[in-house]
C-alpha cells in the first residue's frame, strides 16, 4: 500500500517558524518520522513539498493516475482560501486526510475557515508532529478497511 503525503506552502520553514505553534522540528525530520512509522505499518510513503500552488495541483493531478491508497495533506495557509487546491484534491478517488501541526481552531479567525472541509475524509490538528503520524495511521486504517 502506498500513501502520498503532501506538504504545502511555507511548511519547509518548520523549525524557523513560530515555535509556540509548530515547535522546532523541521520538515525533513517530520518526513523521517513518517518513513519510520510507514516501515512499522508495512506501507510505503512518498512525500512531496511545494510552495507553488500550481506545482502542487499538478502533483495531485499525477496522483490521480497513480495507485496511492490515500493522501495525507497539510496544505498550510492554502487550507483557508485555495479553491484551486480544493478542486484538485476533489478529483482524487481515494481518502484525503487533512493535517495541521497547530490547533487552527484556537488561533486567528481566518485559520478557522477551511475550503477543504467537505472533500476530506477527516482532519487531525493540534498535536505537532504527532498530527502527521496519527494521520498516516488513519490513512492506513481507512484504506485497509475499504
Ligand atoms: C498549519 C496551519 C495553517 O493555518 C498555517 O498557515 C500553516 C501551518 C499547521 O500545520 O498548523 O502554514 O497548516
Amino acid at each position: 500500500m502506498k500513501i502520498l503525503v503532501l506538504h504545502g506552502i511555507n511548511l519547509d520553514m518548520f523549525g524557523k517558524r513560530d515555535p509556540q505553534h509548530y515547535g522546532t522540528i523541521t520538515l525533513p525530520e517530520i518526513d523521517a518520522q513518517l518513513r519510520k512509522l510507514a516501515t512499522e505499518l508495512d506501507v510505503s510513503i512518498e512525500t512531496f513539498h511545494s510552495n507553488h500552488e500550481g506545482v502542487m495541483c499538478e502533483r495531485i493531478h499525477r496522483a490521480h493516475e497513480q495507485d496511492f491508497a490515500a493522501v495525507v495533506v497539510n496544505a498550510g495557509a492554502w487550507t483557508h482560501y485555495s479553491y484551486g487546491l480544493r478542486d484538485a484534491l476533489a478529483i482524487l478517488r481515494v481518502p484525503v486526510i487533512e493535517v495541521h501541526m497547530s490547533n487552527v481552531y484556537a488561533r486567528e479567525p481566518f485559520r478557522q475557515v477551511t475550503v477543504l472541509g467537505d472533500i476530506i475524509h477527516g482532519k487531525i490538528a493540534g498535536f505537532g508532529v504527532d498530527s502527521y503520524l496519527l494521520a498516516l495511521r488513519a490513512a492506513v486504517s481507512v484504506s485497509r478497511a475499504a
